[in-house]
């Protein structure tokens, strides 16, 4: 699969590091509710935020609930969004409950700015945005993610949750595809 990259853009051991990082900043962020021994309702977005999730949430100590969302933006072997569609259950109850959406990349925006959106109207006390990864020269929407891991240029990336048609999610670091595989 390596080959099929044509640059290792964040390594493995660069990703831990921030991912510590950022676990650190939600969970100041957190405190308060931490403090008054409230949960917060994580809302994973997935496929792409699962191995982001499974990383972050491992050091955050407070009390939580895990909610995922399924979205999905990009049919088939493509990389260019068709817009953001929920697939399946959505969260409920989520009525005076302070929300973090985590999601692998803020890329246009359209899908954090649509669960944004949802989980307000659904009565969210407080919603925080946290993503891996933001292309802020693609931002379609006023959102922004409150708490960011790396900011990329605009190139097309898999591993680490992140896909293209599906596959590559597994791999330990986030690369940049070849030209030729991106057809
Ligand atoms: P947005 O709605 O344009 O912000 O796109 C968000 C979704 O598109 C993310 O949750 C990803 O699943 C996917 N996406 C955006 N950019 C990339 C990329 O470079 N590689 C893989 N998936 C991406
Ligand atoms: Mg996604």
């Amino acid at each position: 699969m390596q080959d099929e990259l044509s640059e290792i853009l964040l390594a493995s051991d660069v990703i831990a590091c921030r991912v510590e990082e950022i676990a650190a900043e939600l969970g100041r962020r957190l405190a308060p509710l931490a403090e008054r021994d409230e949960p917060v309702v994580l809302v994973p977005v997935l496929t792409g935020s699962l191995v982001f999730t499974a990383d972050l949430i491992r050091q955050l100590p407070q009390k939580m609930r895990l909610d995922v969302v399924t979205v999905s933006s990009y049919p088939g072997a493509s990389t260019e969004s068709r817009g953001a569609t929920i697939r399946g259950a959505v969260p409920e109850d989520l009525e005076g409950q302070h929300i973090v959406l985590v999601d692998d990349i803020f890329d246009t925006g359209n899908t954090l700015s649509l669960l944004d959106r949802l989980v307000r109207e659904r009565g969210a006390a407080s919603v925080t945005i946290c993503v891996l990864l933001a292309k802020p020269s693609r931002y379609e929407v006023e959102l922004r993610p409150d708490l960011v891991g790396f900011e990329i240029p605009d190139a097309f990336v898999v591993g680490y949750g992140l896909d293209y048609d599906g596959l590559y999610r597994n791999l330990p670091f986030i690369g940049v595809l070849k030209p030729e595989v991106v057809e």
